[in-house]
């Protein structure tokens, strides 16, 4: 950030429903752990210290432990938006993931009650509070995802009464659907002037970038002036496409490390002589999982032969388990799951482990560097970092990566991996036996490309790339 705020300091102010950090209760003891999701991960490449990061602590915290939350959530630049237990459950589940979350990614939404959209209203209003009283004129703000949508516009109200100049950027880390599905929602046209409300808006690729301008032209009358920018209500708006990556080093160092090289020593043995499959995904409908599961099946029935020299490794994170779709997803996979083993294993030999749980970052950069294939088959999905995270930790092994072509990633992962669809259950046991058989030449040409884009598309640049067009703001 180049200029400098009236009090000499420029700053970046963020704004998420989720923050690096989430509290969790174990036994009436509050702590915190380590937050997992694609919009934290993406955020780690902010480089400049001068940030502050506002966002919902992931539970109600009784006033009494807010002191302590406040400290562990300061030493990574955050600060806590304090909702009521009630009114977060409608904002977060009955609004943000039970209603807006399908209809971006291509499935029919449900119908709501009045309550949950005005605790959506309430806590976009209640961010908008806290943003503004902490943003400084001159700072930048940075809005991100679906849970916020509102947020701009009510931003750049507040800040112009309090007569404060600050660019606001918003970043939506999902796909933007097709018109017809955006339409299906109650409230687009709300949802959509809140958005315009910011001076930024970025997409991970073309397509949502596009299909986002076309229901704002549709719904609200914008007008599209140049590829990049929409013009509203007199007012120029930089819409743009900016490819969020990882920060490879991290992955490289922890691989680096004793503890970790023990451990990828410790599995290499467990696994000898098996192709280790990995998959790590949120437990959510979007990610395919059950697909997966009905895809490994039928590669495990028309392979008999490698049923004893595979062993798929799936990681389910658990995600969003009070809404209902979550848990019965729950209940299919471990169903689908049971059933695969149950029919291949073996005495001595199982296809398939599957993990319920969170694993520790250092298991899982030792995971992913064993591993032969890296098996990702979303239904729909805004990006997958996983794929770059396993790309990266492949420099030794050249392992290949199956990617569902409906997730961003494959906007511009697909010269390196293979390409694969999860409505076909037997193309996707198709895919993964091309890439179990693949030759080292292919897998190290494949390798190379894709650790070359990886590397030079790294979170840093993206958020450096988004906050170089907030910061052109700036100066209007
Ligand atoms: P989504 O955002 O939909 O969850 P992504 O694949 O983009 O999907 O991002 C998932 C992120 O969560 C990855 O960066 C992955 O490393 C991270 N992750 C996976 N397991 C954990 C964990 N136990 N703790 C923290 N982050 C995790
Ligand atoms: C996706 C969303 C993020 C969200 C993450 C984890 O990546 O785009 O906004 O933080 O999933 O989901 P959660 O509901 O746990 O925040």
């Amino acid at each position: 950030m180049g200029s400098v705020n009236s009090s000499g300091e420029p700053r970046l102010v963020i704004a998420s429903n989720r923050l690096p950090l989430s509290v969790k209760k174990t036994d009436g003891k509050y702590d915190v752990t380590p937050s997992s999701g694609g919009l934290v991960s993406a955020l780690r490449g902010l480089k400049t210290a001068k940030f502050l990061w506002l966002g919902w602590p992931g539970l109600a915290v009784d006033p009494s432990h807010r002191d302590r939350v406040d400290e562990q959530l300061a030493k990574e630049h955050a600060a806590a938006v304090y909702l009521d237990e009630d009114l977060a459950k409608d904002h977060y589940n009955g609004f943000s993931n039970a209603i807006l979350w399908p209809i971006l990614h291509y499935q029919a939404g449900k119908s709501m009650t009045p309550t949950v959209w005005e605790a959506y209203r309430r806590v976009n209003e209640i961010f908008a509070e806290s943003v503004s009283n902490e943003a400084r004129d001159g700072d930048l703000i940075w809005v991100h995802d679906y849970h916020l949508f509102l947020l701009p516009q009510m931003l750049r109200d507040r800040l112009k009464a309090q007569g404060k100049r600050c660019p606001i950027g918003f970043f939506l880390h999902t796909p933007f659907p097709a018109d017809d599905y955006w339409r299906g929602l109650p409230f687009e046209e709300d949802l959509l002037q809140g958005v315009l409300g910011s001076d930024v808006i970025g997409f991970h690729t073309d397509e949502y970038k596009k299909n986002f301008v076309a229901s704002c032209d549709v719904l609200l009358g914008s007008v599209q002036v140049t590829n990049d920018h929409l013009r509203y209500k007199d007012r120029m708006i930089k819409t743009g496409r900016y490819i969020a990556g990882i920060d490879v080093g991290r992955f490289t160092r922890t691989l680096e490390d004793r503890k970790v090289q023990a451990r990828i020593k410790e599995l290499e043995s467990l696994y000898k002589g098996k192709k280790v499959i990995i998959g790590v995904d949120r437990l959510d409908y979007t990610k395919g999982l059950t697909e997966k599961m009905e895809g490994y099946r039928i590669f495990l029935d028309e392979h008999p032969e490698l049923r004893d020299k595979v062993i798929l490794v799936q990681i389910a994170i658990p995600s969003r388990e009070d809404v209902k779709e979550y848990q019965d997803l729950e209940g299919e996979v471990s169903k689908s799951v049971g059933q695969i083993i149950g029919k291949h294993a073996t005495p001595h030999s199982t296809p398939l482990l599957y993990i319920h749980r969170s694993v520790s970052f250092e298991d899982l950069t030792a995971l992913y560097a064993i591993s032969d294939v890296c098996f990702l088959t979303s239904r729909r999905d805004g990006l997958n970092l996983v794929a770059s995270e396993y790309v990266a930790c492949q420099d030794r092994r050249h392992g290949v990566l199956v990617l569902s072509k409906f997730t961003g990633a494959a906007s511009f992962l697909s010269h390196g991996s293979v390409l694969c669809n999860p409505s076909s259950a037997e193309g996707l046991s198709e895919s993964l036996y091309q890439a179990i058989t693949m030759d080292e030449e292919d897998r190290k040409n494949r390798h190379n490309a894709l650790r070359d884009f990886v590397t030079t598309h790294s979170s840093e640049k993206w958020t450096k790339s988004f906050l170089d067009d907030l910061e052109k703001y700036r100066v209007q």
